[in-house]
């Protein structure tokens, strides 16, 4: 009889214990992707001043349900939310709540998806209203900082080499990067092996190989790079109050390159200015 493998068991592990996963696999990853994208894109119109952002997430958890898909977050270590809603000094797992957006606030809207067991987890920076001239160059440098990471995923290149160009970018710019949170291996999981660090050395780090799945999601403050989490245990900020951005991806090692599991179905991944 032929044995019955657990999804979580699909393919092999590296010494570094990263999942392997199937040229067939890519096909769910990207439906999965393809959800919380295009969830991002249709969340846009309901960003403005006088919002609040549980209105934002009840929205997201609509979308969520009428897509057929499951939320990763509702349920996750106690997490009550289809989004992180995170706005501006805050840099990361920022909770939905009565906080009403006023114009100029800038914010990061995270969406994790399952579909089909499959993982897609993204984000993006909103803004409500008129956008402060300071945190257009923000979001702009952590955006272009994390195309110059996806620029390095290939068989062959480091996490290091990834960490690295991105942190030479961000810091070029004269911003920081935030050490405290980083990526992670996804596919099956939400949080696996590795911890993809958005600064480091060249040529450190685990080896790239075709069939890793991992997210690469920089946090960039205008100030300095350290945050604190707040008593509610999961908001974190920055601790001298500096404005923090944030843009996530979910990708796929190919043969020679980078499959983009999370870019936008409208093509609007970048900052809502402009339109
Ligand atoms: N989506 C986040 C990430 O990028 C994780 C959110 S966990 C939650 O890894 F519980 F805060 F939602
Ligand atoms: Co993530
Ligand atoms: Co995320």
């Amino acid at each position: 009889m032929e044995l019955l493998l657990n999804n979580e068991l699909r393919g092999r592990l590296t010494k570094d214990g990263i999942r392997i996963y199937e040229p067939s696999d890519f096909a769910g990853m990207h439906a999965a992707g393809a959800v919380a994208a295009d969830i991002l894109d249709r969340i846009a119109d309901q960003v403005f001043p006088g919002q609040t952002t549980e209105a934002i997430d009840r929205t997201i958890t609509e979308m969520v349900e009428a897509s057929g898909a499951k939320s990763a977050t509702i349920g996750y270590k106690g997490y009550q939310h289809a989004s992180c809603i995170s706005v501006n000094h805050v840099v990361c797992h920022g909770i939905p709540g009565t906080k009403v957006l006023k114009d100029g606030d800038i914010l990061n809207i995270d969406v994790t998806v399952i579909v089909d067991g499959w993982f897609g987890d993204t984000s993006r920076m909103y803004v409500a209203g008129k956008l402060p001239r300071k945190a257009e160059r923000l979001i702009q440098v952590t955006h272009d900082a994390l195309f110059k990471g996806i620029e390095m995923v290939k068989p062959g290149n480091t996490f290091g080499d990834i960490g690295h160009a991105i942190q030479a970018y961000v810091e070029a710019h004269r911003m920081s990067v935030v050490r405290d949170f980083c990526g992670h291996g996804l596919g099956r999981v939400f949080h696996a092996p590795p911890n993809v660090l958005h600064y480091g050395r060249p040529g450190t780090g685990a080896v790239l190989e075709e069939g890793m799945f991992f997210t690469i999601e920089p946090m960039v403050n205008l100030g300095r790079p350290e945050t604190k989490t707040l008593a509610d245990d999961w908001t974190a900020v920055t601790r001298d109050k500096s404005l923090s951005a944030q843009f996530e991806h979910s990708v796929g090692v190919t043969a020679d390159g980078v499959d983009i599991f999370t870019l936008s179905p409208a093509g609007t991944f970048h900052p809502t200015y402009g339109e």
